[in-house]
């Protein structure tokens, strides 16, 4: 088997690659969601509401995956991304084992990339992994024979988050996503959320308006194809929707925030807030929230909250990944 060469379409410094369906050796990984084709990404979209009848359906299960084996490589916690890629991959019936972040021989000295052979040599085709350092996936793509989906890479991206919260727009906004902006609000440095957001977004014609303390947004933002807002108020203005990001308290501690206290005065989604936005606007949260931190409760559990819809996405979207990555054709299981 060829390994895959570099791609093409490299991200910035080098923090990941989408190789697209012609890939050498034949495998297909989902990397981020920068460089990613209008075209894929509305494919991908339309698959996943055809997962989303399935499952509204009840009690639906394919066979589509019976022969492919998926390791969930978490190196890093979660509870939506792990728990939403495993019942995707019950749903579609393929074979799958899963690690988090303790309990594997890591702890004993082995190597990422060994630890990953290891399950390569086992049969599995397809790995989806998160870890705290950028560009991981990338690297596993260029070194494994297996595809390799980002559950989360650092502050690079976070591409299948992406396409939930695009799927989640795109039923509030009438699947129209030109002339809409949403604005994105707290710690856009850090977050791989915003990056696959804005990179999503952007592709299908929205606007994106970001804001946050100076010290948390990256020097060359605007970069990335959003706006810069100098106040949240200003952010959300006339916005079509916000996405409040998890306030990180260890940027606290590294002294890039003064008090959570001053941050929700300043930054939080307030009632009073998200009322500057249109009638219809919604609100958006990736979790795991800080309630009374970056988002009020009132808020979060109000009308305009998609928070819990944006999770429920989160399974019909990771089935549409893994049928594309397992046959090309992301329907293969609908
Ligand atoms: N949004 C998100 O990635 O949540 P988890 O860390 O729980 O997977």
């Amino acid at each position: 088997m060829e390994r895959a060469t570099a791609s093409p379409y490299p991200a910035p410094a080098g923090a990941g690659f989408f190789y697209p369906s012609t890939a050498v050796g034949g495998r297909r990984h989902l990397l981020g969601l920068e460089r990613v084709s209008r075209e894929a990404i509305v494919d991908l979209l339309d698959a996943a509401r055809l997962y989303r009848e399935r499952l509204a359906a009840g009690r639906w299960r394919s066979d589509a995956l019976a022969q492919v084996a998926v390791c969930n490589a978490f190196f890093e916690d979660s509870t939506r991304t792990r728990c939403s890629f495993e019942l995707a991959e019950q749903r579609l019936g393929a074979m799958h084992v899963s690690f988090g972040p303790a309990g594997t021989s890591v702890s004993k000295g082995e190597t990422l990339l060994d630890t990953l052979r290891v399950l390569q040599s086992m049969r599995v085709e397809i790995i989806v992994v998160r870890h705290r350092s950028a560009g991981v996936p990338a690297f596993l793509a260029g070194q494994l024979d297996a595809s390799i989906v980002n559950a989360g890479d650092g502050e690079h991206e976070h591409p299948t988050q992406g396409l939930l919260d695009l799927m989640t727009l795109g039923d509030a906004w009438q699947e129209r996503f030109d002339g809409r902006r949403l604005a994105i609000v707290g710690d856009i440095a850090h977050s791989r959320v915003a990056r696959s957001a804005i990179a999503g977004l952007t592709t299908l014609g929205a606007e994106v308006t970001v804001c946050g303390p100076a010290t948390l947004l990256p020097a060359d933002v605007e970069a990335l194809g959003c706006e810069v807002a100098p106040t949240v108020e200003d952010a959300l203005s006339g916005a079509d929707g916000v996405m409040a990001l998890r306030l990180q308290k260890e940027r606290m501690e590294s002294g890039l925030l003064p008090s959570l206290g001053e941050y929700a005065a300043t930054w939080g989604l307030t009632p009073e807030r998200i009322r500057l936005m249109k009638p219809e606007a919604v609100v958006m949260h990736p979790g795991p929230m800080n309630r009374g931190v970056e988002i009020a409760p009132e808020v979060a559990d109000g009308a305009r909250s998609r928070v819990f819809d944006q999770t429920a996405n989160g399974l019909p979207v990771r089935c549409a990944v893994l049928a594309w990555c397992a046959t090309g054709d992301a329907k293969a299981a609908a």
